[in-house]
Parts: structure tokens; C-alpha cells; sequence
């Protein structure tokens, strides 16, 4: 529904206030008055944040006013300062959608090359509008939410040298101090024109010291967290690899030097795509702060012929003044409730078994069967069959053949996997009431090996740039998802593959990056063409858990878990590198997005043995805890049985609570964290020493998030007030290193 502006700014008794003086606001906290509009001027108000920008009625430009903990009543007036030398006004403020030329010497938001050839602009004012609700973005991973919980403002823009108009979306979750931004570049003239650059979100913060957090990594390195100082100049980081990548993830936040992470304030970006992106922060010349993030312009030229649209990816915007763990939990809460789709966002994640790091590619029928029923055995829910069950000219033995030739392979299942699946799914759990064993399966759907029939079949199928030679990663090239065929391809062999046994989970896995593609186009559309399949297959079974996986944690971001609820955070697992992988991939996703499992040692990728109870415990702090080895090394282990039971008591916790990162692994050798349950009720405290503590202190650990006032039992022995364990907290002393702790704590 549309709501007229001027009703809004009347209903609720706004002061007039001309849009380049101070700006008068009321405040407000519920969705259905987030957004206040005065004229041209516009406050979105969340529960603790408000965000406000005004149009100048000279320039048309949108200049922001402010942006970070709430404001009320008349904003006063920025002071005057002498303007001189190359950079004029334009260069000097805080604009909310820069343009290209015109003297902002700082990076534009976004350039765009005009029929006839110039890339100036000049995008000002002509109106704009407010809904009820939020609009789906089309073919694109949106939030989502109904009236109440969500309000947006849409600034149209126009360029009347041009004709190409912007329209800027600010929605607002008030619940979440959130405000989810995105443009749309609609080219209104009578040429072609090509966007070159396109930035989601852009905002310009004052003079004022910040610093700047991300994630960096790479395969089985995810999310290492980094924190610099902004500087004068550009600093930024990207993925040019075609997906979001282990490099750097499509996440970012800004906070003063003293923000820690429960104190202070901090604000936190995350696009909501797959694709190569950019991020970048400047610090102008006269101190101000710029910050974008969006399409990565080196992959981007997007034509649009007259009439024609493009729509930039989503991101996400929260502010917190609770420091950076404040600044997550809002991400984390708004991502349970409005971006992760799937029905299994926060229940029914089965402890399971998966077979790669047992097994690896040497299983048949016979021991697959075998491995499921020392699964169930365990007490295991679910038994996943990961790479290598199919390829029948080009078996799938190695990573060498197979990728594309989704029929099972004949020689390891000779009648298919029909009676397989049926006979593993008539396992009964142990432990259970007669539970039977739920059975999942691994594909690679994105890619193919030139061992195989469908390459032989397609070779156009494939990225590629004429006859420039076809990079292979892994023995492997990737499908271009651009094409119908190919997204047509992917969505019949999965629904054949999904209707052909009782499968009800799916891992879905894409093992490199993008090397020759046809055209700079090529990017965007494969993404659009990776979500329709995405869309369409978990629509089509929304009974079936999806699990993402990109060689570990190569494509955990926001866009595939508007599909998927639960990404495999990396190929290491190792239990003290998961530590600090876990933590930092909990800056901006939720733990219930992650896949954590328990390994066998010593470890695969980094040869270090840690106890069964720590690796154990590191994995219940992902939402979808598992097992990854052979079972057989543990069917006379009645420890690990007791784990399992453990996993599944904190899992409800684990997937709907909030998350506390009360010490950091990259700062203590005693991390830790805390899971409150939303409401209140139960948390559980994950405590570990990471290295041999010899003739020394011990440090507590206090707690966060409780109520001072209220008792909890902990462990169900001693009772403690919430003050207490707040503020004294709690002191665990282990024999040796590797030790860990999982303490539940009940408010009576
Ligand atoms: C990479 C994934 O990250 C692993 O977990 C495993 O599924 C292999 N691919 C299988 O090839």
C-alpha cells in the first residue's frame, strides 16, 4: 500500500522544517512509523537507530544527516566552512548516492556510460514514495516481511541530461536497527547505455575515527577476522573469483577504535549475493568517510537498452551502539526471521553422519550400508553419502571423472539407489522410538569434469571465451548457468535425482572459482541463473534440507542462505582452527547457518590431535552438528553416544538463541561463548583452553545477556543470580590443553 507522505508527516505532528535546514523528527520504534517523511526530508527510525537524509532543493542531491543511535526533534544545522580549492561543495559532503563526475572526486556509487560515451551524471530528486511491507526483488535473494515487520521508502531519481533514472530502497526492521538497501538503474532514453559500476549500499560517514572489520581467508583458512584503521586514501577488499569466495567475504562493519565487542558503537554491512563483489571504504582528503559495497566493477559492464532495468543485489545495514557482538546478534536475528526461507531455519537439524573425511571416495554399496548402520548405531539421525556415488561411462572414483553424469554409479549400486536408500531408511536410530535413519546425498550440479559424457555431449556448456584454453581447477570446468539449457539441465536431474529415492538432504557443493567467461555480462547472469535454480529446486522440496558448500565455506554468504539454511563452514576441521573460523563467520551469519562437524585425528588438513570431547564441542556450537569419519572407530566408544545426546540438548538453543562471543580465540587461549535462548529461559556456555597453562592464573569468564535480577542453576547443581555470573562470572581449570566445557545454565 502507498502512503502519502504528507498524510504521514501530518498524522503524527511533525514539525515543517525546509529540506537544507535542520530537520525536524519524531521518533519512533514501531514498523508502521519507521519511516517519517517531512517534504524531502527522510528519518527511518529503527527500536535504538535512526538514519536520516534530506534532498537539497538546490542540487537535488540526497545528503545525509545522520546515521547511528536514534535522534528526535529538530537536527541542527551543519556548520558553515569555507570552501576552496579543487574540491567544491559536492566534494564535501555527505551524499547518499554519489554519481560520477560533477567534482566528487570520492568513488561514485555509480558510473554510467551514456550513449554517447560520457559517464557523467547527475541523478537528483523527483520524488519518491512509501509501502507497507517490502517488494521482492526480482530474481534476487531478498529479506522479506509483512507489514509490521518491514517498511519501505523508495527515492526516485532522475537524470534529465540522460534519461536514466535511479531508484534507491531503503526497508526498514525496526526490530533489528535494520535498513536493507538496493537501486535499480532503469534506462528511460532512447539508446543503449551500460552501467559500469553499481553500488547496493554507499554511505558517507563525518570526521570521525573508525576502523574497519572483515573477513579474510581462504580454503580451509574462512573468516579470519581483520581489523585496521581507516585511512586516508581507498582501502577494500573484493572477490574477482565469480562467487563471494573464502578470500574476503561480502561483509564489512565500521566501528570507533574504542568499540569492543559488547561496548560501543558499530555498524555492519553484508551484501546479499553470490557473485564477485567490492567493498570499499575512502577517507577523503578533508576526512570524511565513504563506504560501498556492490557489484565489483571490474566484472561489470551491463547494457541496457532503452526501457530496460537492472536491480542491484541487497545488503544489509544494522547499526548497534552494544558494541560488535550487538552488531551480529542483529544480523543474526534479522536472518533467522527474514532472509533464511527454508522451514528448517531454526528446528529439525538431524545429528548426521557424512561419509567424505571416512571414506572419501572409496565406498561401494556394501560399505556405504555398512557405514549407515554404524551411523544409526551412534545415534546418528541422518547418513550422508558425499562424493562418488555416481558416473557410468566416466565413473566418479576420483576427482578426475564424473562431475555432470548424475547416474548412479553401475559397478558401486548395480540396481540403482533406490533399494540402497530404501533399506538405509528402514534403519532404525538407536536410542530412539523406533526413529529411522533419514538418508542425504552430495551433488556438485554447477560443474563438470571433461571426463564425462555431458562435457562430450556440451561443450558449449561450459564458461569459456572462444578458443582461449579452458582452465581446469580440480580436473573440473564450470557450467554456464547463464544459459536456460543449463539451468533447465541442472533443475531435471536434481528433481529426477530428489523423486527417485527417499532423500531429505542435499548438500550442494562448488569446488572453484570462474576463469575464462565469455563476457564481463556473464557474472551477473549466471548469478540470476544460479538463483532461479536455487528458487526453483527448494521451492519444488521444501521438505528437503539444503545444505550449502563451496570447498568448505567458499560461497557462506547471505544469498544462498536465503535458499539454503545451512552452509559447510570449511573443509578444515580441525577443532582449534574451527574455533576461530566458527567465531568469525558469526560476525554476520547466524550459528544456525553452520555446518560443523566432529573429525577423526589426527586431523586431515592439519595433523594436530585435540580430544574427542573438544572436537566434539566446538562442532555443537554450529546449528548443524555432525559427525565426519568412519564410524567403525567408534562403535566401543560409549563417550561419543553421550555426545550426540549433548549435541542435540543445545542444538533448539544453538539455532534460536542469541550469541555472545564473550572471549575471542584470536585474543585468549581460553575462548569462549555463550548462547542465550531468546527468551531468557535456558544458555549454554561453550568454555575451552586452547594451549598448556603451567603454574599460572586461571581467568573467569563473565557472562553476558541474562537477567541480573533472575536466578539460574548451573549445570543443575549451584544457583547463581544473573548479576553474579555477569559480573563475577565463572572459573574452569582444566589438566592439560585441549580442554572444554559445556555448562547449562536454567533460569528458575
Ligand atoms: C569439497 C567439500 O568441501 C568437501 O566437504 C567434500 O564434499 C568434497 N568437496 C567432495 O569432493
Amino acid at each position: 500500500m502507498l502512503r502519502s507522505s504528507a498524510a504521514l508527516a501530518t498524522a503524527i505532528g511533525l514539525l515543517t522544517a525546509g529540506s537544507q535546514g535542520p530537520v525536524a523528527l519524531a521518533q519512533s520504534t514501531s514498523g508502521s512509523d519507521a519511516i517519517v517523511v517531512d517534504g524531502t526530508a527522510f528519518a527511518l527510525h529503527g527500536a535504538g537507530m535512526s538514519y536520516v537524509f534530506h534532498a537539497d532543493t538546490t542540487t537535488g542531491d540526497l545528503i545525509t544527516d545522520h546515521y547511528g543511535a536514534s535522534v528526535s526533534g529538530a537536527l541542527p544545522s551543519p556548520g558553515e566552512s569555507g570552501v576552496s580549492g579543487w574540491v567544491g561543495t559536492i566534494g564535501r559532503v555527505r551524499r547518499e548516492f554519489p554519481d560520477q563526475g560533477r567534482g566528487d572526486f570520492r568513488i561514485p556509487a555509480v558510473r554510467i556510460r551514456q550513449t554517447a560515451g560520457y559517464t557523467v551524471s547527475d541523478l537528483r530528486y523527483q520524488s519518491h514514495e512509501v509501502l507497507d511491507g517490502k517488494p521482492s526483488l526480482p530474481g534476487l535473494p531478498a529479506t522479506f516481511g509483512e507489514a509490521g515487520d518491514v517498511t519501505t521508502l523508495v527515492v526516485h531519481l532522475y537524470d534529465n541530461y540522460s534519461a536514466v533514472a535511479a531508484d534507491l530502497s531503503y526497508s526498514v526492521f525496526p526490530e533489528f536497527d535494520a535498513v536493507v538497501r538496493s537501486v535499480n538503474i532503469t534506462n528511460k532514453g532512447s539508446g543503449d547505455i551500460t552501467v559500469e559500476q553499481l553500488a547496493s549500499l554507499s554511505v558517507d560517514f563525518p570526521l570521525e575515527d573508525l576502523d574497519l572489520l572483515s573477513l579474510r581467508g581462504d580454503w580451509a583458512r574462512e573468516a579470519h577476522r581483520e581489523r585496521r584503521r581507516v585511512d586516508y586514501g581507498v582501502q577494500g577488499f573484493g572477490s574477482s573469483t565469480g562467487y563471494s569466495s573464502h578470500l574476503h567475504n561480502p561483509f564489512f562493519a565500521l566501528a570507533h577504535p574504542s568499540t569492543t565487542e559488547s561496548q560501543g558503537e558499530a555498524w555492519g554491512f553484508n551484501l546479499i549475493y553470490t557473485g564477485s563483489f567490492s567493498a570499499q571504504v575512502e577517507k577523503s582528503s578533508q576526512g570524511l568517510t565513504r563506504a560501498l559495497i556492490g557489484f565489483n566493477p571490474d566484472q561489470l559492464s551491463w547494457t541496457l537498452g532503452p526501457g530496460e532495468t537492472l536491480t542491484s543485489p541487497e545488503c544489509v545495514s544494522v547499526y548497534s551502539n552494544e558494541g560488535i557482538g550487538g552488531m551480529s546478534r542483529k544480523l543474526h536475528r534479522l536472518y533467522r526471521k527474514h532472509l533464511i526461507r527454508s522451514k528448517f531455519a531454526t528446528s529439525d537439524r538431524p545429528p548426521l553422519l557424512n561419509s567424505w573425511e571416512g571414506v572419501y571416495f572409496n565406498y561401494n554399496q556394501t560399505s556405504i550400508e555398512r557405514l549407515a548402520r554404524q551411523s544409526a548405531a551412534l545415534g546418528i539421525r541422518l547418513f550422508v553419502m558425499d562424493d562418488g556415488w555416481f558416473g557410468d561411462k566416466y565413473p566418479r572414483t576420483s576427482d578426475n571423472a564424473g562431475l555432470g553424469d548424475w547416474t548412479p554409479n553401475p559397478d558401486r549400486f548395480p540396481d540403482g539407489l533406490g533399494p540402497v536408500v530404501e533399506r538405509i531408511t528402514n534403519m532404525d536410530v538407536n536410542g530412539t522410538a523406533g526413529e529411522k535413519l533419514r538418508f542425504g546425498i552430495w551433488v556438485e550440479p554447477e560443474m563438470v569434469n571433461p571426463n564425462s559424457s555431458l562435457y562430450r555431449k556440451h561443450p558449449d556448456w561450459v564458461l569459456h571465451a572462444g578458443s582461449y584454453p579452458r582452465t581446469e581447477r580440480r580436473n573440473q570446468l564450470v557450467l554456464n548457468l547463464a544459459l536456460p539449457e543449463v539451468q533447465d539441465f541442472i533443475i531435471d536431474f536434481m528433481t529426477n535425482l530428489l523423486n527417485s529415492a527417499d532423500i531429505s538432504y542435499v548438500k550442494w557443493d562448488n569446488n572453484r572459482g570462474m576463469h575464462e567467461v565469455p563476457s564481463p555480462r556473464t557474472y551477473h547472469e549466471y548469478m540470476l541463473g544460479l538463483y532461479h535454480v536455487l528458487d526453483t529446486l527448494s521451492s519444488r522440496f521444501p521438505n528437503v534440507l539444503f545444505e550449502g558448500c563451496a570447498s568448505g565455506g567458499g560461497r557462506f554468504d547471505a544469498g544462498i542462505l536465503h535458499y539454503f539454511p545451512q552452509f559447510w563452514t570449511s573443509d578444515n576441521t580441525d577443532g582449534v582452527d574451527r574455533i576461530t573460523i566458527q567465531f568469525g563467520t558469526s560476525l554476520a551469519y547466524p550459528p544456525s547457518a553452520m555446518g560443523a562437524h566432529l573429525s577423526a585425528v589426527p586431523n586431515h588438513q592439519t595433523g594436530r590431535t585435540v580430544p574427542l570431547e573438544f572436537r566434539a564441542h566446538v562442532a555443537m556450537m554450529g546449528g548443524s552438528f555432525g559427525l565426519e569419519l568412519d564410524p567403525a572407530t567408534l562403535q566401543d566408544n560409549p563417550e561419543v553416544r553421550e555426545l550426540i545426546k549433548l549435541a542435540e540438548k543445545v542444538n533448539p538453543i544453538v539455532l534460536t538463541g542469541d550469541l555472545y562471543r564473550l572471549r575471542l580465540p584470536e585474543e585468549s587461549q581460553w575462548p569462549a561463548a555463550l548462547f542465550v535462548a531468546e527468551d531468557g529461559s535456558q544458555a549454554v556456555l561453550f568454555y575451552f583452553q586452547v594451549g598448556p597453562n603451567v603454574n599460572h592464573a586461571v581467568p573467569w569468564v563473565r557472562l553476558q545477556g541474562l537477567d541480573p535480577e533472575a536466578r539460574y542453576s548451573v549445570d543443575g547443581n549451584a544457583t547463581y543470580t544473573g548479576a553474579t555470573l555477569m559480573n563475577m562470572g565463572l572459573q574452569f581449570t582444566f589438566d592439560s590443553e585441549y580442554g572444554s566445557k559445556v555448562v547449562f545454565l536454567e533460569r528458575q
